[in-house]
């Protein structure tokens, strides 16, 4: 069968369109048109898009996965209490995942764990970022099992933190700790 040749790079304004038609195919929750717009302009936000390069037909540059986060100061986070608290520091940072997404058909390739590992490189560059988070609905097994598999540790579990068509759904709290945090 054939094999991709999958790159990564930055995302980019001509990224929009499908970036918002992912988005709203294979997650339960809607996002606002401004957090799609700061995504593609990388505007306080951090974000790689996955392509695939040996598609044709004008699509080699097309998004097929995605990985979009922003940097925190972790006093200010829910997780700020679970760092070494150092007061020299007050302005430790944390790397917090908003949404990962690969489409269905180029699913279970590892593009979803290149894209995390960027991630996680990036914010080891960092010299104030202390852990890379995030918070996954707590039924999504494939996403649970990617987490773990990347030793990614699971901190917490949230009674009712989604809500999605007037329905409660917990969620947990997963954590990657960077430059000794
Ligand atoms: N069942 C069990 N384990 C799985 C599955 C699955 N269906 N899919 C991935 N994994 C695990 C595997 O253990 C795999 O490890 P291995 O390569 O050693 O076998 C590991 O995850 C990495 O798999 P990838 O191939 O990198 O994952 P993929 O590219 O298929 O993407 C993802 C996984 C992002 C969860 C994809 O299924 C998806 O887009 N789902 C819909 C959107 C979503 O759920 N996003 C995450 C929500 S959480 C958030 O956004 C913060």
């Amino acid at each position: 069968s054939h094999r991709p040749t999958i790159c990564y790079r930055h995302m980019q304004p001509s990224d929009l369109e499908a970036l918002e038609r992912i988005h709203a195919d294979i997650f339960p929750i809607r996002y606002e048109s401004e957090f799609f717009q700061s995504v593609v302009n990388e505007r306080d936000i951090v974000s790689w898009a996955a392509v695939d390069r040996s598609r044709p037909n004008g699509q080699s540059d097309e998004l097929i996965g995605f990985v979009t986060a922003r940097i925190v100061l972790a006093k200010e986070t829910e997780i700020g209490d679970l760092l070494r608290y150092d007061p020299s520091k007050p302005d430790q940072t944390l790397v917090y995942i908003l949404t990962l997404g690969v489409v269905e058909t180029y699913r279970n390739l590892g593009i979803a764990r290149s894209l995390i590992c960027q991630v996680i490189k990036y914010a080891s560059r960092i010299p104030t970022c202390r852990a890379v988070y995030l918070h996954v609905i707590s039924y999504n097994i494939p996403a649970i099992h990617l987490y773990k598999k990347m030793s990614f540790k699971c901190i917490r579990r949230l009674q009712g933190f989604y809500l999605i068509n007037g329905q409660h759904y917990d969620s947990f709290l997963f954590v990657y700790y960077v430059n000794g945090g």
